[in-house]
């Protein structure tokens, strides 16, 4: 990848007035405890921040003339892309333009991005999400829009739709939140944790496809409609019964719905192979339970432990494994009045 100094790509920054601001914003990754596509038919799903691994976003008003995004540059993990606006991705120049004729109407405003993102695409970790979130944040940082979170959420639920397709807003939501989010029928909701918890979270190397997977499970219940009931019932007993888990601070009874979640989950043509055996790692080496998290068919596994020290020795023996990385994020113990 190449190293070069991350500012706004300016065509020519000796053009720039002096007075020119900067706006910029941040935003994680994400993994799914539970109930990963269950949750965009409406059943529960129960996500966890990765404050460790974030996209930050910087905006300036081009001194070009132009309007809407007409520069970017985007560093991630596996390189970095620039270009002017026409070549951003669509969802993007899309964020960009609405935001501008939603807040500045009839202004002639051109906007450079500059987007640097360490969460891996195309793993399960809510990058896409991420990314628009820090841009919300930035254009917001830039033209002074003192946005509430509700507008927030719907700005970058925008940008998802268009690089997903249907989208439960789970993502949207946990890319921005420092607790867990427990979303039942598009609602968010902050559940209880009694006992803290780590979750090891494995990166298979493989690239899985959100709106692939979305689709493939979309055509699963069209063509077997008993499937989605039996699926959907069963992935909202296991979240019920890992909230109640995290309620009691039973960190075992946690880790089985993961586990059980995986193998529904699997049912559905979700998992991989490496997926599979990143999983069997895990168990076999202390995980108190272990799943594929998001999308599936590539991208991540996560597994619990009860400890921080189970956590380093797991993700020791996963990356000997085979894991290409991994991460470690806390579920932190918060109670009912907290
Ligand atoms: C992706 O992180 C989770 C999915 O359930 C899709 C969604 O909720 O929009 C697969």
């Amino acid at each position: 990848m190449t190293a070069e100094p991350h500012a706004p790509p300016t065509s020519n920054p000796c053009a720039a007035p002096a007075a020119a601001r900067t706006g910029s914003g941040r935003a994680h990754a994400k993994a799914i405890l539970l109930g990963e596509h269950a949750v965009v038919y409406g059943a529960p799903a129960l996500a966890l921040p990765i404050p460790g691994l974030s996209c930050t976003t910087s905006a300036v008003l081009s001194a070009q003339p132009g309007h809407g995004l007409t520069g970017y540059r985007h560093r991630t993990p596996a390189g970095v892309a620039s270009g002017i606006g026409a070549q951003a991705p669509k969802a993007l120049r899309h964020l960009v333009e609405t935001m501008l004729e939603r807040f500045r109407p009839g202004e002639e405003l051109a906007v450079e991005l500059a987007l640097d993102n360490g969460i891996p695409v195309g793993r399960g970790l809510g990058a896409s999400a991420a990314c628009a979130r820090a841009t919300v944040n930035a254009l917001d940082d830039l033209l002074r829009l003192d946005l509430c979170a509700n507008d927030v959420f719907d700005l970058v639920q925008l940008a998802e739709t268009q690089t997903h397709g249907r989208s439960s807003g789970i993502d949207a939501w946990a890319t921005g939140s420092n607790r867990p989010v427990l979303m039942t029928s598009g609602k968010v909701s902050d559940p209880t944790v009694a006992t803290a918890a780590w979750v090891v979270v494995a990166d298979t190397g493989e690239t899985g496809s959100t709106k692939n997977a979305v689709a493939l499970v979309r055509e699963t219940f069209r063509l077997y409609p008993d499937r989605r009931a039996d699926f959907l019932s069963r992935s909202g007993t296991l979240t019920a019964a890992a909230l109640g888990a995290l309620d009691d601070g039973r960190l075992d009874v946690l880790g089985r719905q993961l586990t059980a979640n995986h193998r529904l989950l699997v049912s559905l043509g979700l998992s991989t192979p490496a997926l599979d055996r990143l999983v069997d790692v895990a168990l076999r080496h202390g995980a108190l339970g272990a799943k594929l998290s998001g999308g599936g068919m590539g991208g991540c596994v996560i597994a619990l432990t009860g400890t921080p020290q189970a956590a380093a020795r797991l993700a020791t023996e996963l990356a000997r494994q085979g894991a290409r990385e991994t991460w470690t994020a806390s579920i932190d113990e918060q109670g009912d009045d907290d």
